[in-house]
Formats: structure tokens, C-alpha cells, sequence
């Protein structure tokens, strides 16, 4: 039988990415995304039109050799935001009736806001930003476990978050946006210490500069006409793509990564170091 996730952030960027690699895994996916714009924040969000083509390109992409063949539409979308808990709890309840369970609550919706001194920035932007990028990931956790933990055991469940290099560096005028982040490291260790033995992992890959649309929204935050610049301070000298941080975050969700626990993966091309 397929293993089932549910990744939140679907539409476009990293999330898209990591439903594609999932479906071509062989994975039953419940595909989520807010699918509209946020009032509080000046920058346009995913569509539904995006969330629907991204859920029809991971069906026409034929599974991995080696992957568990798949007879029916294994990959829905679900218009829902990260948090609140009552509309992602029903895409949890979608992937339980419809795929049989649930193996992997994927967190990867996130925004950005910022551009001045955290003490200038306006309290919309600032709640948008502790409630999506926090409180999102903390309300997957709140829903998405109890799901994990209804598979019978032994099982292989996996809680994963998108975090960012800005949760372990100091970057100017994005305190909060690190302080969200960083958060969202302390959440996967906690959480793994409280999972302990159930079979269930928590873990978080931590991105440098991808090429998506926060990025091109960071750009604009430091005035910057594009995001090259951003390519010049990693190392390996260029943005990452969204499918180099997904084929990570696919990886962990499998049985395989069952070592890691509570860890916070760099996935940037060495812009922690
Ligand atoms: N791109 C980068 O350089 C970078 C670096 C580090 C971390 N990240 C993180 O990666 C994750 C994915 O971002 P991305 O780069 O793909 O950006 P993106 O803007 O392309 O994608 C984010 C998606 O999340 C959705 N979303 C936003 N708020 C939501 C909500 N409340 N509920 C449901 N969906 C919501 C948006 O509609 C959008 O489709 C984010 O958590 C981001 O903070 C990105």
C-alpha cells in the first residue's frame, strides 16, 4: 500500500515541488494550500488554479521504478489554511477516508514579511508572520499527529517542517521571520523527545535562497531589483531549486530516515556555514 502525506503550501515553490517527488514516489498526497491572498501581507499567495495544475502534473508524472504502482487518483488538492486547525483537520480526515491513513503531515506553507527594524514593522505583518510560520507548523503538529499515531504500530510516521537558514542566522530586518523559524527548530525537538518511541520522527530541513516567491518577495524587502544576490552568498554560488529542498523533505518522510529525530537539516547550499 502507498504511504499518505499531507504538505501544506502546495501551490507553488517548495510545497509543489514535494507533492510532485512524493506522487512520483509512489505517495497518496493530500495537496494544501491556502489558495488565496493574505490581507495582512503585500505580496500575492498561491492559487487555486496553481493547486489544481500542480495536483494534475504529480498524477502525469509515472511513479519512480520501484514504486508501488497506482491504479487511481492518488493526489487531491485541498483548499485550506495552515491555521486553522478545523480546516486542516479535515484534510487530515480526507486523507484517512480516502488513502486509508496517514503517514507524513508535511508543513511547508510559510510567508514573509519584514523589510525594517522588527520595532517599525506593522503588528498585521508581524502576526502573519508568527501565524503562519510558527503557529502553522505548531496547528499541522496538533492535527496531523494524532492521525500518525492512529496507524497501528509498528509504524514509520513522520512529522517534517520547513524551517530556514534565518532560524540560525541573524539577518537584518527579518527578526521575526528568524524568530518564527527558529521556533519551528525548537517544535521538531521537542516534538521528538514527546514522540519517543511511537515510531514517529519529527524533523526540519532548514533552506537557503530557493528560487520561489519569497525570494522574489525578500528581494523587494531589501530593495534589491532581483534575487542574484542572494545566489552570490552560498558557496555552491546559485539558488537552490524547490526540487533540491523537496528531494530532501521526500526522503526524510520515508522509512529510511528512522534514525534522525528532532533534527534541523541544512538544505542550502552552505550558506550556514
Ligand atoms: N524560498 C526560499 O528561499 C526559502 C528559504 C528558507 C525557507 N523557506 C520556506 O519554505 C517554505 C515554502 O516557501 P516557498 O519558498 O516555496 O514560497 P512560496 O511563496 O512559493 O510558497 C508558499 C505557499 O504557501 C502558501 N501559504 C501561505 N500561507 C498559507 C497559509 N496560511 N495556509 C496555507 N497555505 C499558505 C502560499 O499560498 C504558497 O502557495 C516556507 O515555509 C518558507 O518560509 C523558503
Amino acid at each position: 500500500m502507498s504511504r499518505v502525506a499531507v504538505v501544506t503550501g502546495a501551490a507553488r515553490g517548495i510545497g509543489a515541488a514535494t507533492v510532485r517527488g512524493l506522487a512520483a514516489a509512489g505517495w497518496a498526497v493530500v495537496a494544501v494550500d491556502r489558495a488565496s491572498d493574505d490581507p495582512r501581507l503585500p505580496y500575492s499567495m498561491g492559487t487555486e488554479a496553481e493547486l489544481r495544475a500542480v495536483v494534475a502534473s504529480s498524477l502525469a508524472v509515472p511513479p519512480d521504478s520501484g514504486a508501488p504502482h497506482r491504479d487511481t487518483a492518488r493526489v487531491v488538492a485541498h483548499v485550506a489554511d495552515t491555521t486553522d486547525a478545523d480546516a486542516l483537520g479535515a484534510a487530515v480526515s480526507l486523507a484517512e477516508e480516502q488513502f486509508g491513513g496517514l503517514d507524513a503531515m508535511v508543513a511547508v506553507a510559510g510567508v514573509i514579511a519584514g523589510g525594517v527594524p522588527l520595532w517599525e514593522m506593522p503588528g498585521d505583518e508581524l502576526g502573519a508572520v508568527l501565524g503562519v510560520d510558527l503557529g502553522g507548523p505548531i496547528t499541522a503538529a496538533r492535527v496531523g499527529i494524532p492521525a500518525l499515531l492512529r496507524r497501528p504500530a509498528p509504524r514509520n510516521g513522520r512529522f517534517l517542517a520547513v524551517a530556514s537558514a534565518a532560524a540560525s542566522r541573524g539577518l537584518p530586518k527579518l527578526a521575526a521571520y528568524g524568530a518564527a523559524k527558529a521556533g519551528v527548530a525548537g517544535l521538531v525537538r521537542g516534538l521528538a523527545v514527546e514522540l519517543a518511541d511511537t515510531g514517529i520522527t519529527a524533523n526540519a530541513v532548514s533552506p537557503g535562497s530557493t528560487a520561489t516567491a519569497i525570494l522574489e518577495e525578500s528581494a523587494r524587502l531589501y530593495g534589491l531589483g532581483d534575487t542574484r544576490s542572494f545566489a552570490d552568498q552560498q558557496p555552491i554560488r546559485r539558488l537552490l531549486t524547490p526540487e533540491e529542498v523537496a528531494a530532501v523533505l521526500v526522503w526524510l518522510a520515508a522509512p529510511a530516515s528512522g534514525a534522525l529525530t528532532g533534527a534541523v537539516i541544512p538544505v542550502d547550499g552552505g550558506l550556514s556555514l
